[in-house]
This record gives structure tokens, sequence and C-alpha cells, in this order.
């Protein structure tokens, strides 16, 4: 979603500023612009439609921006189409104030419709602009006096910067549902949607939380709450390398990022294994705590919502108890039934995906205990959970989410093993032989990468089939659903998964000769079910692609047009290894059709609106 960036000290702001975006650039974005307090001409804006390089390229015409205090932003049209005059930074009618957004101001049609009632002049559709006159409107003298009445006047999530010509010097943020840090250097601030775009010029971040405002200049920070008093904030040191945030000589982020996922579970996993137990430190998940446990409410979105989908089998079979899988958007209007027994798993990469924060909120004020499975440190969802479990994939920048989804799953093993350590609801020869299968995860990663050249060259015989369906019983099915959400996102291709029986219900109307079909077939007990439903579609005219593991590879063969396999492993572990097949073959897909992988059109890395 929308990315912002601003700048307050010595230096010239605008290259800071510029170079900032293109690293938030990977969240999408479909327009940008930069506001700089030039001293001699006042507030300077030029924003535009399309990507940075057209920003920079229109700021260079320009002569360049000069001054030391601006705001950058990468736009993510939710009010209004792309458009130059829609682009951020909105400034009020008389220019004194600009003012960058991400999220939604929900009241902002009642308040554009008050302002123009005081003989105010709108110059676009956007929600934002209304920040930016009705500030002018309160502002009489102090900007943080206006400030403290807009956002007591405003609803719905925002994560602002504010520049006021008056007070050239200094930056001001506020923050509502929408990430926003603080970044500390020696003569300068910053502030930032996520640590990526300042991770350059400083690694002592601060993360501002919901009703504060920052006022920042080159030398000073002060961190208010809603009504102006003083907020004292813990700094946080960020040790994510730089090069994490680089492509390292491969073509897209993606690609890196399938590549690192042995390295990124290994991190992931290692710490958490002792002396052959699974030690989750700082999680309170006590024997008595478990025993009396109702249920495991999974609360997540997309691709970690399929993590969720798999966990549930993973769950249910290793602790006996229920677990529920909640798409965050529907779980917080459902009228869930959660108690204090309650768990609830919530699972995201950013850590900053509203339907997702918004779903805790509720498990939280419905009694729930709240255990997260974040990557982002330090994101709002990590700081608002009860415990909270890090992936360790590092900074992931491709929007299709792929070491960072493996990583989830890998804590969900985790989490597994140790409830069910805790529990008793496993054998001891049983746990050993899943938490070595656990261990053996990252070494067999690496062996189903190097069989890539084999995916690109099935890739490259069923790249033009329009319509994909993606099949499996049980495990299978939950990756099933990644794949052809990784297939559609960055190929636009028309996909869709099943639970391979419940194709016959309906779906199978669609089966013609040259439909693809890729069958996921590597759960043992469910083997020759699903391959009964491959026969189906087969003989109905589809090609199918086959993805199972080593052992049945002959036995699959028979049936479908080709297999692509996987080395065997326990069947909870499966969708770690199975689910490398579809990140490739959705990636060289989408390479062969030219599309923009890193950032498909219309999608956002972290969604940060409703
Ligand atoms: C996956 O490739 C997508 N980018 C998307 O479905 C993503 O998983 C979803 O938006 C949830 O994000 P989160 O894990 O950051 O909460």
């Amino acid at each position: 979603m929308c990315g912002i960036v601003g700048f307050v000290g010595k230096k010239e702001a605008t290259p800071i500023l510029l170079e900032g975006l293109r690293r938030l650039e990977y969240r999408g974005y479909d327009s940008a612009g930069v506001a700089v307090y030039d001293p001699e001409r006042g507030l300077q804006v030029v924003k535009t439609k399309g990507r940075i390089q057209v920003l920079a390229d229109q700021v260079a015409a320009r002569g360049g921006l000069r001054g030391q205090v601006g705001l950058g932003h990468t736009r993510w049209a939710t009010h209004g189409a792309p458009s130059d005059v829609n682009s951020h930074p909105h400034v009020s009618e008389n220019g004194r104030i600009a003012v960058v957004h991400n999220g939604i101001i929900e009241n902002y049609a009642e308040i554009k419709e008050f302002l123009q009632s005081t003989g105010v002049h709108f110059a676009s559709e956007t929600d934002t602009e209304v920040v930016a006159q009705l500030l002018e409107y309160y502002y009489h003298g102090n900007i943080l006096d206006a400030v403290t009445k807009v956002i007591h006047r405003i609803q719905g999530a925002y994560a602002l910067g504010i520049v006021c010509a008056d007070c050239p010097d200094r930056l001001i943020a506020a923050r509502k549902d929408s990430p926003l840090i603080l970044g500390f250097g020696e003569g300068f601030h910053v502030l930032a949607s996520d640590v990526t775009a300042v991770i350059e010029h400083t690694r002592e971040v601060c993360y501002l939380d919901d009703g504060e405002i920052a006022e920042l200049t080159a030398d000073h920070c002060w961190v208010y709450d809603a009504y102006l008093r003083p907020v004292e904030k813990e700094r946080r040191h960020v040790d994510w390398e730089i090069s994490a945030a680089e492509k390292g000589g491969y073509e897209h982020f993606m690609l890196k990022e399938i590549m690192e996922q042995p390295k990124a579970v290994r991190d992931t996993i290692s710490p958490r294994i002792q002396d052959g137990r699974v030690v989750l430190d700082g999680v309170e998940l006590t024997p008595e705590y478990l025993k009396n446990l109702d249920k495991i409410y999974i609360i997540a979105c997309g691709s970690s919502y399929h993590v969720g989908m798999a966990a549930k089998y993973t769950l249910e079979r290793m602790l006996r108890k229920p677990v529920e899988v909640a798409l965050a958007s529907e779980f917080r209007y459902c009228d869930p039934i959660v108690t204090p027994h309650t768990l609830a798993l919530v699972i995201s990469q950013s850590g900053e995906t509203i339907d997702t924060l918004a779903g805790l909120r509720e498990a939280r004020r419905l009694g729930a205990r709240v255990l997260s499975i974040v990557n982002v440190v330090g994101s709002t969802i990590a700081r608002e959970s009860d415990n909270v479990l890090y992936t360790w994939a590092g900074p992931e920048i491709a929007v299709a989410t792929t070491k960072a989804y493996s990583t989830q799953l890998a804590v969900v093993d985790l989490i597994a093993l140790y409830c069910a350590g805790q529990m008793g609801t496993v054998s001891r020869a049983e746990y050993d032989a899943l938490l070595a299968a656990l261990q053996a995860i990252p070494e067999q990663l690496e062996t189903v990468l190097e069989r890539r050249e084999e995916i690109q060259y099935l890739a490259s015989i069923y790249f033009n089939h329009p319509s994909v369906f993606f099949i499996g019983r049980n495990m299978d099915y939950a990756v099933g659903l990644e794949g052809s959400l990784k297939l559609k996102e960055i190929s636009y291709l028309h996909s869709e998964a099943y639970a391979a029986g419940e194709l016959k219900h309906g779906t199978i109307s669609l089966i013609e000769p040259g439909t693809l079909v890729v069958a996921v077939a590597g759960c043992g007990h469910v083997f020759e079910k699903t391959m009964s439903n491959v026969v189906e579609v087969k003989s109905r005219g589809a090609d199918v692609l086959g993805v199972t593991v080593d052992s049945r590879r002959e036995a699959m063969g028979r049936t479908v047009d080709h297999v692509l396999t996987v080395p065997d492993t326990e069947t909870a572990l499966l969708p770690s290894l199975e689910v490398v097949p579809m990140q490739l073959f959705a990636y060289y897909v989408a390479l062969m059709h030219g599309c923009d992988i890193d950032k498909p059109r219309n999608l956002a890395k972290s969604v940060t609106v409703e």
C-alpha cells in the first residue's frame, strides 16, 4: 500500500526522498510525489502518475528541488483513480500545508462537504486532501494544535506526514492503524512507512503507536499523545542488512527470495531446537493452559491464511484440539465464538495487514490469548500480541510471498511439536521422527531448488494455458491454494484451487480439452483418492501436471502428462517442500508472459486498508 518517507536535516532532502521511495516501491503503487520546502520559493510539489523514475525525471526537468525538509509518497489508489492530481502530497488551498497519507479517511465525504460549505475548493478526488484542507481550517499559527484537532475529527486509518511552510524546519507525523516509524541520525531525522526506506541512513528507529504525534527537527524528536502530552519512546536497533533488500545478482526479488528459503527456514528453526526438543522461549503455552484450551483460532489473510489452512491439519492431528481457520476480513465481522480458553494464532509477514490487526484486536477483546507469527520485527501485530514468534526470513521485498510463507510453515511445525510435547499427545518416537524431519527440510529445499530447470521447462510447455486448476486433498489442498494464488497474482492467469474430491460437485463442468490441472498428491493416505480425481479430469481432456514425492513418481507418472517430485518427508511437513515447485512454476510462467514479477498490477505488499 502507500509508502511514506520524510526527511529533515542538514542535507538536501530530495535525493534521500527519491531513494527512500525507490526502496518502498515493493509495497505496490501507481503514482508518486515529493514536497520539499525551498527557503527561497516555499513549498514545492512534484507529483505524477507512474513509476518513481517518471517522478525523478520530472524533478530533474525542473532543475531539481532544493531544501532540507520534505516528504515523499507512493500512492496505491483507493479514493480517486491513479492520476497526477490525485497523487500525494496534497496541499491546502493556499499552499501552506503539505500532507502525505497512508490509510483511508472514512468520514472524508462529510468533512469535504463541510469545508466546501465554508468556501474551500478541492483539487482532487482523494480522501487525503480533506486532511490538508482541514489542517488549514484549524491552523491559527500552531501546526501541532491543528494536527490534534484534525486527528480528533477524522475517522479511519492514517499514517500522516505533514510539512507547514510557517515552520519549515520540522516534520510532523501522526498515526492510527497504519504503520509509521521514526529514524534517528546525526543531524537528521527521518520518518517512513517501514525500515527499508531508511535503513541506508540509520538503524536506530522507534515505532509510532496509535494516537501518537511526532515533531521532528534536524536535532530533536518529540513524541506526544493525541492531547499533546509528551510520550517517552523506546528506540530499537534494526539488524537487517541493506544487502538483504537488494537483488544480489538475481533478475527478480521473487527468485532471490525463493532461493533463500533453505537459509530462511534454517535460521527460523535452528535456534529453537535444543537437545532434541523444541524450545519456544517467552511463549506461555504451559501444559495447564493447553489442557484447558477449547480451540485454536487462526486469523490471517492471503498466503498467511494458506499457511493457516495447512496448520489446521497439523495442529488438529497432533494436538487433538479443534482448529478453526478464519480469513481475517471475515473474522472481524462474523461474531466469532472466542473464549478466554481460545488461543488466537495470528499469522502475518508484514505484521501490518489491517484486517489481520483488526482480527487480533477482536480476538483479544473477546478474551483470547494472542500468539502471533510475524516476520517484521516491531510491527504492530507483533507489538499487540501476548506472545510473538518471529520468522527469521529477513526482509521480503517481492509482493508475492515465498520465504515468509515457508518460514511461517516452519514456525507452525515448531508450535505443533512444542505443544504436543507439553501435552503428551504424540509418542516420543513420533516426536523425534518429526523433529528430525523438520531439521532435514532446509537441505531438502536445496534439493528441490536444484531441480528448477525441470520446472522452467514445464513452465515453457504450459505457460499459454489460459485457465489452471489446482487440486489436492488434505495438506496437498492447502498447498494447491497457495500454488494457485502464486500463479494468478504474478502471471494474471485465471486459476482456482479445489479440494480434489469437491471438483465433481460443480467445477468439473469447466474442465475441457486443454485445461491445465495441477494435481498435488504427496499425502500418502489420500494418494489413491486424488489419483481417481486425476483420472476424472484426464478423461475430460485436461492436461495434468502432477506434483508428488520421489517415491511416487512412477505411480503418478502412469496417469499424468508430467510429474514434478520433491523428496519424501513426514506428511505434516509436505507443504514446506511441495510449495517450492508451485512458486517456481508461477515465477517462470510469469517470466514467459513478460509480467512485472516483483510489482504485479493492482497489488500491494502490505495491505493497510480494508
Ligand atoms: C501473497 O503472495 C500475497 N502478497 C498476500 O496474499 C499476502 O500473503 C497477504 O496480503 C497477507 O500479508 P501479511 O502476511 O503481510 O499479513
